[in-house]
């Protein structure tokens, strides 16, 4: 077998040729070494956070034609961009995006801050993304590592270091490596290489720049790294949601508290999320209840029509939620200042998140299937 170099000193030059020849054309990227946008480059890794960069990618020049600058965004409406957010999920998110934006005019005159330290400090930008813009934005040597970053280093050192307690060892290798110059065209020929050459199954060793380097390579064992503490099980949630339907066909629609879970975002009303409940007399109680608190004297035990549940994955749960159709009658009024009544095709003026539009496929789609009794 072939032995790997023992010296890592060539690494950052093949990777920096290698994006030379190979970077993805990616929107927030300007060619041919020319000046970011440091807002660019702020709005493109707040949105790349947990979503993917094809999804990314007409967000990002949505939100650029409707706020060219971080000023405009800041002095957009907060709801503006939750509805222009709605679909790229994690909504606390939007919300850190906004706040962000109304400091960095309010304190920094519309600038970015250069500083790794200074951009720590602004909301939503956590030590990977005060990093990237760091060095994306200012060529600063900053140490970037994302999950890509962390799944090469841990090949080409094959470093045994278990995902997640193992961070900090695996930052520190690839601060071992990273380079003084063009840390940011480095950092993001990593990612690159990352999703396309050094993927999580099937890599394409044959084509990477640092196959030559990489001890997971010549140990044929690429595939087992990095190497993952096991997953703890996601615990199951579940809900009542009800589809309030006035005569006109218009939906009731509520703002969900600022804190928490799609925090702001507008819901169709549900029944507390509870851990592990199935559908039960309780549940429908707590739906009863609800409808009681909108004036609607109807029982969901009895007067209103069940659909089959949707499922929804959150980041640290399941949410199962079954769907409650309620027609109300010509005459009949629900008594409620902090609802609000929209037809389906005015949905899009509102940010529904991606729960809420699974709901709306479901009732779409579904015929009542269980009259309940
Ligand atoms: N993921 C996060 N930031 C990225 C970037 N700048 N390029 C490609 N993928 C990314």
């Amino acid at each position: 077998m072939k032995k790997p170099h023992q010296k890592m000193s060539k690494f950052p030059e093949l990777i920096l040729n290698w994006y030379d020849q190979h970077a993805r054309d990616l929107p927030w990227r300007v060619k041919g070494g020319g000046s970011v946008d440091p807002y660019h480059v702020w709005l493109s890794e707040i949105m790349l956070q947990q979503t993917t960069v094809p999804t990314v990618g007409p967000y990002f020049q949505k939100f650029l034609s409707l706020w060219p600058t971080v000023n405009d965004l800041a002095l957009a409406p907060l709801d503006d961009v939750l509805t222009a957010w709605a679909g790229l999920g994690y909504y606390a998110r939007a919300r850190n995006l906004y706040k962000c934006a109304v400091i960095v005019r309010q304190n920094y005159g519309g600038i970015f801050p250069k500083s790794e330290d200074a951009l720590l400090e602004l909301p939503g930008i956590g030590p990977y993304t005060a990093a990237a813009i760091a060095a994306i934005a200012f060529d600063q040597p900053a140490v970037v590592v994302d999950g890509n970053i962390e799944r090469i280093i841990t090949r080409v050192f094959r470093l045994d270091a278990e995902l997640p307690k193992g961070r900090p060892e695996i930052a520190a290798a690839a601060g071992g490596v990273t380079p003084k110059l063009r840390a940011g065209d480095y950092a993001q020929a990593l990612m690159d290489i990352g999703s396309r050459i050094c993927s999580p199954k099937k890599p394409k060793c044959n084509d990477c720049p640092v196959s030559d380097l990489c001890v997971c390579a010549h140990a044929d064992d690429v595939g087992i790294y990095p190497k993952k503490a096991p997953k703890k099980q996601k615990p199951n949630r579940s809900a009542i949601v009800l589809w309030i339907c006035n005569a006109q066909g218009q939906l009731l629609l509520r703002r969900r508290p600022e804190k928490g879970l799609l925090g702001g975002m507008m819901e169709f009303p549900s029944t507390e999320w509870r851990t592990d409940v199935v559908l039960d007399g309780a549940m429908r109680g707590e739906a009863s209840e609800l409808l009681q608190n909108f004036g609607l004297s109807r029982s969901a035990d009895t007067e209103v029509s069940c659909l089959k549940p949707i499922k929804h994955t959150f980041t640290h749960f399941h949410l199962h939620l079954h769907p409650y159709v309620v027609t109300l009658e010509p005459d009949e009024q629900v008594m409620s200042n902090e609802v609000v009544w929209a037809l389906p095709t005015e949905f899009t003026e509102y940010a529904l998140p991606t729960l809420m539009k699974k709901v709306e496929k479901a009732v779409a789609v579904d015929q009542p299937v269980l009259p309940l009794i």
